[in-house]
């Protein structure tokens, strides 16, 4: 398995060239806001995962209390504080880490957010057992996730001759079905799931913690 450091520089090198593309779905990811925001309160305390450039964490930082964006790439970060630095909201900060900072408080959360991000983690299962540990009961995993499993036979056969070429990172192959089961094996009630692309496999689930 690929080491942090090894995965940060991965990301660090991306970074500048992924704040510069597109959304490449803007009526996808607009309905993907839109769903969050549905289930976002004032009073929350927000953690996002793999927060990438911090764009996303900027545009919810109105509807809640505070949100922190995390990311393994410190170049991420950077561009994220960037964003911040000029004109962005009062109640967001963004911090390089992965899921298991020990920064991150046990219970300290209302909402963990994670879009794009958990088909690149290598254990799935202990991924949605610590964003359970970090929420306060009752409260909500929102995730957006490629399924790379439903997309037939070219991913499994291109990433990992990318990755021998060090041009992809770690991918999860898992389908919808078993992303949702996951969410549900790690002690989450399900609450909305569904697709926001007219084609494509990635699936948006809210799951809410005993
Ligand atoms: C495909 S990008 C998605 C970024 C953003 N969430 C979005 O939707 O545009 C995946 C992000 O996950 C981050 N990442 C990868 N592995 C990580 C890990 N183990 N812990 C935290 N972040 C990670 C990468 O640095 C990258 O910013």
């Amino acid at each position: 398995m690929p080491t942090a450091s090894f995965k940060a520089s991965f990301w660090d090198r991306l970074a500048r060239k992924y704040a510069a593309q597109p959304i490449a779905d803007a009526a996808a990811y607009e309905k993907t806001l839109q769903r969050t925001r549905a289930w976002l309160k004032p009073e929350d305390t927000v953690l996002e995962l793999g927060c990438g450039t911090g764009s996303t964490a900027i545009l919810h930082a109105p509807h809640v209390h505070h949100i922190t964006g995390s990311d393994i790439s410190p170049e991420m970060i950077t561009i994220a504080n960037e964003k911040l630095d000029t004109g962005g909201p009062a109640n967001a900060d963004f911090i390089a880490a992965t899921p298991d900072d020990t920064r991150f408080q046990a219970g300290a959360y209302d909402v963990v957010l994670t879009f794009n991000f958990l088909h690149l983690v290598e254990d799935l299962p202990a991924t949605l057992q610590r964003i359970h540990t970090l929420l306060k009961p009752g409260g909500l995993l929102i995730a957006k996730t490629p399924c790379v499993g439903d997309m037939g036979i070219m991913p499994r056969l291109a990433v990992p001759v990318m990755r021998a070429f060090g041009r992809a990172p770690f991918v999860n192959f898992f389908s919808k079905d078993r992303f949702a089961a996951a969410v549900a094996e790690a002690g989450f009630t399900v609450e909305e799931s569904g697709l926001h692309a007219a084609t494509g496999h990635s699936l948006f689930v809210v799951g809410q913690r005993g």
